[in-house]
């Protein structure tokens, strides 16, 4: 997996600011004021940092940095000036701003402020720098760019900082298992492979189950099934078990994980369809929440379910118009082959409430179009009859910085999804989409099952850089299930 960049901790006086060669960050407070490290720079440089801060184009707001390129006194090729802010929110986007402008070479980041607005700073950057290479041959010319592989960070404090940092390189090392998940093309993580790196999470204490093609058919899940009929790959249902805790039900994560979709039959239009490599985005989430709790050894019992299957066409592929019986015994009519997500879901959402009943199940899926249409890539849109839980959730995303934004859910609403032949259809027509998918997966909860739904269509992958990720896979929501986790779910 793309490892996230080696940091070291050192002391200030270890690593002087008018010594170090290659690139150098340093920041500026809220208030105007040049951090140590920052003032040391620019007192070896005749005040350049100081006039920097003070012109026009520096307007000293977290996220905000800014280049002296070859600074005469320093020995530095670059150095970096960031916006520190004042918040530890702040402080994680203003050590990302600064790493993103450190280039790929050898790299000094003064850290500033508390031991805890350092650890931030250092996660902020730890973030941003990640670097999806593995198909990029041409790194050694020179091509390309790229992030620095090692980093130093020189503060004040190195044995705190380092230990405020370690819970969260887990929650990093999680978000890069769920980015690269996301990044990988169908032809490499395919659902056998895609199991495999799952499996492999057993080294870090999960305990790991895969089920096939024989044992879903056993089970009864035609509709999850009906989804692979038309791939190659073998449709799968992986479960993820994290028993931190003490005897309390677990919480329940289920993932969409649709390692290609083409559409099927109602297949999509070329354009843009390569995109469709992302639509395993719920279940990279459910993986990357695993690792980390797996990681820093969370307090709490939780299972991660995902449904892993392609959807492509053949003449084994399921058609509109069959008529499929999920799990749990409802029979829904397949208007688009392409609203393929909700099956994938109704069978695993289902299974997952009678195996391994937990207290609440929160599920995540790139489910459909029209949630960006509403929402952009801004928010993953949110869907729960259960306040306490969209609270949760809310407030979690909030603490962390990911967009998250309530939707409604509602009986009239789930009238669109009538059907003239069996108890459901699988699409609700043109109007509020987000909603009728949200609505579809709803009956395959029981009432008393605290039950969220997150549809991540347009955060899962984001056109352009992020605060605290490149253009691509955006690893959204394993830093707020996390948090999650840790405020309401960890005795
Ligand atoms: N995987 C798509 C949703 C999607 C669209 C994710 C764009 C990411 C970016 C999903 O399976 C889908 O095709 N949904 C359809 C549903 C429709 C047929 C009711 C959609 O949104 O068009
Ligand atoms: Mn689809
Ligand atoms: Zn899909």
């Amino acid at each position: 997996m793309t490892n996230p960049v080696e940091i070291s901790y050192v002391a200030h006086e270890a690593a002087p600011i008018g010594g170090a060669g290659g690139a150098a960050a340093v920041f500026v407070r809220a208030d105007g004021a040049l951090g140590a490290a920052a003032a040391a720079a620019n007192a070896a440089s005749g005040g350049a940092v100081a006039r920097l801060v003070a012109s026009k184009g520096f307007r000293n707001k977290p996220g905000d940095a800014a280049v002296l390129a070859f600074p005469s006194g320093l020995a530095a090729e670059r150095l970096v000036v960031a916006a520190l802010g004042e918040t530890a929110a702040d402080a994680r986007r203003a050590g990302a701003a600064a790493a993103v402008k450190l280039g790929a070479g050898a790299a000094v980041l003064y850290g500033d402020g508390d031991a805890a607005t350092q650890a931030e700073i250092a996660f902020g950057a730890a973030l941003r720098l990640y670097d999806f290479d593995t198909y990029k041959t041409k790194r050694e010319n020179g091509d390309n760019g790229g992030a620095p592989r090692k980093l130093t960070f020189a503060t004040d404090a190195p044995e705190a900082v380092a230990r405020l940092s370690g819970p969260m390189a887990a929650v990093a090392e999680g978000v890069f298992f769920t980015r690269d998940l996301v990044n990988e093309p169908a032809n490499i993580l395919t659902t056998d492979d895609y199991a495999a790196r799952l499996a492999a999470m057993g080294e870090l204490g999960l305990e790991v189950e895969i089920l096939g093609e024989p044992e879903l058919e056993k089970l009864g899940m035609r509709c999850l099934l009906a989804v692979g009929h038309g791939s190659a790959n073998e449709t799968k249902l992986v479960v993820m078990r994290w028993r931190g805790g003490g005897d309390e039900a677990p919480l329940a994560l289920v993932g969409k994980g649709v390692i290609f979709d083409t559409g099927g039959v109602s297949i999509k239009p070329a354009a843009g369809m390569e995109e469709m490599t992302m639509d395993m985005g719920g279940s990279g989430v459910v993986a990357g929440v695993m690792r980390t709790l797996a990681l820093r050894k969370a307090k709490a019992n939780v299972v991660g379910v995902v449904g892993l299957v392609e959807n492509m066409l053949s003449e084994r592929a399921m058609r509109p118009g069959d008529i499929l019986r999920s799990m749990k015994g409802d029979t829904v009519e397949v208007i688009s082959t392409d609203a393929e997500g909700r099956l994938v879901l109704c069978d695993a959402l289902w299974w997952t409430q009678e195996h391994v009943k937990p207290c609440a199940i929160i599920d995540f899926a790139t489910l459909t179009g029209a949630v960006i249409v509403a929402l952009g890539h801004h928010n993953a849109g949110v869907f729960s009859p259960d306040d306490a839980l969209a609270d949760g959730i809310l407030n979690a995303c909030k603490a962390v910085g990911e967009g998250a934004w309530r939707l409604p859910l509602g009986e009239a609403y789930d009238k669109q999804l009538k059907s003239r032949l069996a108890d459901m259809k699988n699409v609700g027509g043109r109007q509020a989409g987000a909603i009728t998918a949200a609505q579809f997966l709803k009956r395959f909860v029981r009432d008393d099952m605290p039950w969220a739904h997150i549809d991540i269509a347009g955060v899962a992958l984001s056109p352009a850089d992020t605060d605290f990720a490149p253009k691509g896979a955006t690893g959204w929501g394993v830093r707020a299930i996390d948090r999650l986790i840790a405020d309401r779910y960890e005795t």
